[in-house]
């Protein structure tokens, strides 16, 4: 399988990875609610009615707690990751690992193809973890997001086809 965590040989965080339900959407919203530009509720649910549309959360084995989300959308070869956060206390636990490695599993297992993401140029933890995931940039929109202006970066990765 061409698309693999990682983490190298570090014990696995006790948290575990499984499609998002309706029933996680409040804690979500939560997650989301502490970055720049929050998705609202609305679109958050609405995410979930979309065509090709795919949402993971990840939740902490011992309390069942959601403390992250990663969501997308794939169409004939080509898939976005659209948003990945991860709740501030939880951070630097490998949790957005686990989500990119199972989102990235995800779009294997759909047939591949070329995946893109863009993110806010100074959100170096964002870029950090894209790039030990093979994501490449390919390209810069100028004052792209708002509250506060910055500019977009976008990167790329071709994602093998695999189960
Ligand atoms: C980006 C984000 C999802 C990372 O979540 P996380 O669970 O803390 O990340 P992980 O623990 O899995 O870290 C994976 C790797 O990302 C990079 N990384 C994560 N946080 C970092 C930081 N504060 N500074 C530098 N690199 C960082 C590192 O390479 C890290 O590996 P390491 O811990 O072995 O050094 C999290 O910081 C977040 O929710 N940020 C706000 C939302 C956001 O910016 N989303 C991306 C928008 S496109």
């Amino acid at each position: 399988m061409e698309v693999s965590s990682p983490q190298g040989n570090r014990e696995p965080p006790p948290f575990s990875v499984r499609p998002m339900t309706g029933a996680d959407l409040e804690a979500v919203v939560v997650i989301e609610s502490e970055n720049p530009s929050p998705w609202t509720a609305g679109q958050l649910a609405s995410e979930r009615d979309q065509d090709g549309g795919w949402q993971f959360v990840a939740e902490a084995d011992a309390s069942g707690l959601v403390c992250g989300f990663v969501c997308g959308r794939s169409c004939v070869g080509e898939s976005e990751l659209l948003k990945i956060a991860v709740s501030r206390e939880y951070r630097r636990q490998g949790i957005a690992v686990q989500l990119v490695a199972h989102a990235l599993h995800y779009v294997a297992a759909q047939g591949g193809g070329c995946c893109f993401l863009e993110l806010r140029a100074a959100n170096i933890p964002a870029l950090a973890l894209y790039e030990r995931f093979g994501f490449r940039r390919v390209g810069r929109r100028k004052n792209y997001y708002a509250s506060p202006t910055e500019d977009a970066i976008l990167m790329e990765k071709v994602v093998l086809p695999g189960n």
